[in-house]
């Protein structure tokens, strides 16, 4: 445990909002309790007997939230890559997941995926497992022994997937309902539960009446996929011909927002209709940049999502992405979002290092409450880099180095993370 109040001295920064950064050069951030309590540019002297550590000239970020990552799939990243998505989920995605039927299989292959995300600058994700109950209950024992906080969830599909994976409605809501109750014995610190119907091809109207009941009875929150490919949203409007646009199937279940905390992945090629009726149900959307380039998906109009008020976060979506690393998903969510500006639509401009930052912080961190800034009262989230292995040969500023760590940082730039106050093992 630590104590209650402990001090870190470094270069501060976070997101006041998602145009401007708070800075602190050799500043202050206080713990108290396991939230912030203050940041300060000098020690006020009544703080003065609490311990310090000192990182000298590291800067100190909030930690990474990570909307949208399937464990599972961590297994076949950056390969099998030149399909588009729904020929990708069948020769690549159902294969893999259905090998988690195997409690043996699932060690091994979460066994990596969690210890790599430990020792990542991510303190919280929405994570993705399979079909299956063991398996997933196994994912959420070692996640909780990380110290990171998340959101975990059994899928569910009850049709259009190969038989050896696919299950009966009844069975789903059954498993899913045995899986609650398995989660609610354990009383985990860290790790919670999420409805997760894969997406609506793979999920009965029966099947999501289910759910909506699982929902209600334990107030879960929900993560889907939502208007990620063409063929994709056209299938749905076959399967659903009812639907006013995609979004408007999970919202007729009541899995879209308002009463129930929702995320949805990608929004590729939400209309103003969806877009209108996410903003008005507070739903999530996490920006899975490299996923929607590998899988030829299009490129979100994040700017739009971002000038409409809406909740945007970003998500790796492995194996859709190739890495856990949000670095690397905030560059690519710049570099996609200056694609989308010069070849689709001028109205858009690109991305800014100050957004995308703040997608990954305090964006996606409401999603888990207060969480992802250093704000007093917010939880405390934090990672400690050190930006020295890549040498300049100038002083920069803080915000330089920050706009650098985002194109160029990895583990290897990671002194320490912190969740809730606690310091995470990155050994
Ligand atoms: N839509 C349904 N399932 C998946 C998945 O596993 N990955 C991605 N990117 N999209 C999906
Ligand atoms: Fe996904």
């Amino acid at each position: 445990m630590s104590e209650p109040i402990f001090i870190l001295k470094g270069n501060i920064v976070y997101s006041r909002n998602e145009k401007e950064l708070a800075i602190y050069e050799h500043g202050y951030l206080v713990c108290r309790n396991g939230k912030v309590d203050g940041i300060y540019q000098t020690l006020p002297f009544r703080l003065g007997g609490n311990p310090i550590r000192d990182y000298g000239d590291c800067l100190i970020i909030p930690g990474l939230v990570d909307l949208h990552i399937h464990a599972p799939q961590y297994s076949y990243r950056g390969l099998g890559m030149d399909m588009e998505l729904l020929e990708w989920l069948e020769v690549n995605t159902f294969p893999e997941e259905a090998k988690f039927e195997s409690v043996d299989y699932a060690k091994k292959a979460y066994g990596i995926f969690v210890e790599n995300l430990r020792r990542s600058a991510t303190t919280r994700a929405c994570i993705f497992g399979t079909v299956h109950r063991p398996a997933t209950l196994l994912l959420m024992d070692m996640l909780e022994k990380t110290g990171l906080d998340t959101y975990v969830g059994k899928v569910n599909m009850d049709r259009n997937c190969p038989e050896y994976i696919c299950e009966e409605t009844q069975e789903s809501a059954d498993e899913t309902l045995e899986w609650i109750k398995d989660v609610n014995h354990r009383k985990y610190q860290n790790t919670h539960p999420i409805l997760t119907p894969r997406f609506t091809p793979s999920c009965t109207d029966e099947l999501m009446e289910e759910l909506k009941k699982l929902q209600m009875r334990y107030d879960l929150p929900v993560q889907s996929h939502l208007s990620e490919n063409p063929g994709e949203i056209a299938w749905v409007k076959e399967l659903c011909p009812w639907s006013e646009f995609y979004g408007d199937v999970y919202d007729r279940f009541g899995l879209f927002g308002a009463d129930c905390r929702t995320v949805m992945a990608h929004c590729v090629y939400s209309d103003d209709s969806e877009i209108a009726r996410m903003k008005e149900n507070g739903v999530f959307i996490a920006h899975c940049p490299e996923s929607n380039m590998n899988v030829s998906s299009g490129i979100a109009p994040v700017r739009k999502f971002l000038e409409e008020g809406l909740h945007v976060g970003i998500g790796s979506d492995v194996a859709g992405g190739s890495t856990e690393n949000l670095f690397r998903a905030m560059a690519h969510a710049v570099q996609s979002s200056k694609l989308r500006w010069r070849l689709q639509d001028d109205s858009l401009e690109g991305l800014t290092a100050e957004e995308v930052f703040y997608m990954a912080t305090k964006g996606g961190g409401e999603f888990f409450g207060k969480v992802g800034s250093f704000e007093p009262g917010y939880e405390f989230d934090a990672v400690v880099l050190d930006d020295s292995r890549l040498k300049h040969p100038q002083p920069l500023d803080i915000r330089s180095r920050l706009e650098r760590m985002i194109y160029l940082a990895d583990d290897r730039e990671i002194r320490a993370k912190y969740v809730k106050g606690q310091e995470i093992d990155l050994n």
